[in-house]
């Protein structure tokens, strides 16, 4: 059973062994994904976009691929994801660690507790606490590995998530930069969110693939950040491998509690009520 799961591009699973391909059922639809080992200890691979990258950031089928690895036994995800920067000191080729995150997305299934719609013992009306949207844990454990490699890291950064699939104007830039984003990108949202709905743990490493709209005076392209990603490849596969095994085996962070005082008490009694009724 895999403990820890990467979620990202293709092309991340080389350094696994003994790779098998599984289909998981969720509520919300299938989702395939890859377990392979390394150094002994099983990893899941769930690529984001699909095996070919052809599903859009907006169409990202985020509660089936949260569940999908819950379900699985997942209790920790490292998600990777290209950005653009804000900040001038963030350059492109660099990681950003992220440490919190803003969410501008417009349209996207948000929640596991959705009402009506959702699973039956998920219907109560429950608020998670986010105000740290990542796993002090797993962040610790991605900062030790890119010191220990080497790598050109930023230990902090605000992600501000867009909806897309356009990239940003250079006034919508403008603007995030005055709210505190240092990076901006299209994927962080809901998935952090619904890790923490699931009381899993959540990080991720963000790859500088571009200054964002307007800051260098270019004409932004995805065939630009496709190609930073690649190249990043090598070194962004060595950095999550080395986070995996520098993940404590043990939890000792708050993520697994999230659940602890979201549901308000009324409604917990007055279900209760109707169970003894
Ligand atoms: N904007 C939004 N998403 C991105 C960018 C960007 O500039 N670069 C990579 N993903």
């Amino acid at each position: 059973m895999p403990r820890v799961a990467i979620i990202g591009g293709s092309g991340l699973e080389e350094l696994l062994e003994e790779i098998h391909e599984t289909n998981v059922e969720t509520p919300y639809g299938q989702v395939s994904l890859r377990i392979g080992t390394y150094g002994g200890e099983e990893i899941a691979f769930l690529s984001r976009h699909g095996p070919s990258h052809a599903v859009p950031p907006h169409r990202v089928n985020y509660r089936a691929n949260i569940w999908g690895l819950w379900k699985l036994g997942v209790e920790r995800i490292i998600g990777t994801s290209a950005v653009g920067s804000l900040n001038l000191s963030m350059k492109p080729g660099d990681f950003v660690v992220l440490d919190q995150l803003i969410d501008f997305t417009k349209s996207r299934r948000y929640t596991f507790y959705d009402g009506e719609d959702s699973p039956h013992d998920m219907k109560a009306v429950t608020h998670v606490d986010f105000t740290e949207p990542y796993c002090p844990e797993i962040r610790k454990a991605i900062i030790d590995s890119a010191k220990e490699l080497r790598l050109p890291y930023h230990p902090q950064g605000t992600y501000a998530c867009t909806e897309g699939p356009r990239f940003e104007t250079r006034a919508e830039i403008r603007a995030l930069k005055i709210l505190g984003a240092d990076v901006v990108g299209m994927t962080q949202c809901p998935e952090a969110a619904l890790a923490r709905e699931l009381g899993m743990c959540y990080a991720s490493v963000a790859v500088v693939t571009n200054y964002a709209a307007g800051i260098s005076g270019r004409k932004l392209t995805h065939t630009e950040v496709i190609e930073l990603m690649k190249e990043k490849g090598r070194e962004l596969r060595a950095l999550l491998m080395r986070s995996v095994t520098n993940i404590p085996k043990i939890r000792r962070c708050e993520c697994g509690k999230a659940l602890e005082g979201a549901t308000a008490e009324t409604e917990k009694e007055t279900e209760k009520g109707h169970d003894e009724e």
